[in-house]
């Protein structure tokens, strides 16, 4: 259930609002690499545009450690979306003082301006009261898009909605609906892949979901750490040796609902080129390490997928850089897709290698946030949704 107010639930005829989304996008070369981000946020600044609002947009990009650095400029991003919009877009140098207010002040409806990244400011990250109030002054509502920042409390996702009528936009909407599904009402049975490198940032995940999933199959550099406390050597793996013993008591706790591969892809060397063998579940060889899951492992983890009414997957299994290791999650990404269960794939890695496999059109819903997803299978309460308002 989603009980926050929406743009659909406030009028923004004649007003300037603030809207804060997520342009935390990779750039190359000084353009934009990926507009999964800015695309996602189009529904939004459309409907706004259309019914009459000037908007004033603001984002982070990157992580300039509150100081101003142009290699973090959000210029490109004005440029790019200035290209995929009838609207005009203007750009100002700075998110708060003389610059934003006069660009802010200057707005007539059906215009925008993308403001410069929030994160030029220290006190974004502190939630700093005072420039939670200066980005405030600048509009008269704030809509908060950006759902992949929402697990973090910030100045200009969460002390700003102190100053102003605060609602959702509608990727921030999307994100909940579907994510809290997954952790809230799956139509079951509801199966749970989890892959990446490492099983700590998951375990909370893990502790979570083992209450809401019927079967949590376990890939990628993470599922060496469960081997290694069932008591395989690994070799040269990656192992998190401080992880070992949360991964034996998830065991003993989980039993059959953690399943772990049955065998595994190992190569002679971390590279694209390395020699590599297919071995069953067992020691791994001195010198040698596991890059992916398996063809038994796609098999058996296939099996329990086309049963799934509800699929959640985050993180892919194994190192699908490299062409030759990236087997386990391509194959295990065109089972999903042709499933006919609700799916719904993190942010990050198993997005990316979804987009890569060119399935994502298959995909109930791929989510634009990485860690706020995570935080959202965790069953954590996101700060930024929480100060949004809630309908009354
Ligand atoms: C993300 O890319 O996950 C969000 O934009 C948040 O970025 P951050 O991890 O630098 O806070």
């Amino acid at each position: 259930m989603f009980n926050k107010k929406t743009i659909e639930n406030i009028n923004v005829q004649g007003k300037r609002v603030l809207v804060r989304v997520d342009f935390n996008v990779p750039l190359i070369d000084g353009k934009v690499g990926d507009d999964t981000r800015i695309q996602a946020a189009l529904p939004t600044i459309t409907y706004l545009l259309k019914n009459g609002a000037a908007l004033i947009l603001c984002s982070h990009l990157g992580r300039p450690k509150g100081e101003k650095n142009l290699k973090y400029s959000l210029r490109p991003v004005a440029e790019y979306l200035d290209g995929l919009l009838d609207a005009p877009v203007s750009f100002a140098e700075d998110c708060i003082g003389p610059k934003a207010k006069e660009a802010a002040a200057s707005l007539n409806p059906g215009e925008i301006v993308l403001l410069e990244n929030t994160r030029f400011h220290a006190g974004e990250k502190t939630n700093d009261p005072k420039m939670a109030q200066q980005l405030a002054s600048l509009g008269e509502i704030f809509v908060n898009d950006a759902f992949g920042t929402a697990h973090r409390a910030h100045a200009s996702n969460v002390g700003i909605a102190e100053h102003l009528p605060t609602v959702a936009g509608f990727l921030m909407e999307k994100e909940i609906r579907y994510l809290g599904k997954t952790t809230t009402n799956p139509k079951p049975p509801h199966i749970v892949i989890l892959g990446g490198a490492k099983v700590s940032g998951k375990i909370k995940a893990i502790r979570n979901l083992l209450t809401k999933a019927d079967k949590i199959l376990i890939g990628g550099g993470m599922a060496n750490t469960f081997l290694k406390a069932k008591g395989y050597a690994m070799g040269d793996s990656l192992v998190e040796e401080d992880a070992l013993e949360t991964a034996q008591e998830l065991l003993a706790t989980a039993g059959d609902r953690l399943q772990l591969p049955v065998d595994m892809v190992v190569a002679n060397a971390f590279n694209a080129d390395a020699e590599l063998k297919i071995l069953p579940i067992g020691d791994v060889p001195n010198g040698w390490q596991i890059l992916d899951i398996g063809p038994a492992t796609i098999e058996a983890f296939g099996k329990l997928i086309i049963t799934a009414g509800t699929i959640t997957w985050n993180g892919p299994m194994g190192v699908f850089e490299f062409p030759r290791f990236a087997k386990g999650t391509f194959s295990l990404a065109k089972i999903v897709a042709e499933s006919k269960a609700i799916s719904i794939i993190g942010g990050g890695d198993s997005a990316a290698a979804v987009k890569q496999s060119g399935l994502a059109e298959k995909i109930t819903h791929i989510s634009t946030g990485g860690g706020a997803s995570l935080q959202m299978l965790e069953g954590a309460v996101l700060p930024g949704l929480a100060a949004i308002d809630d309908l009354e």
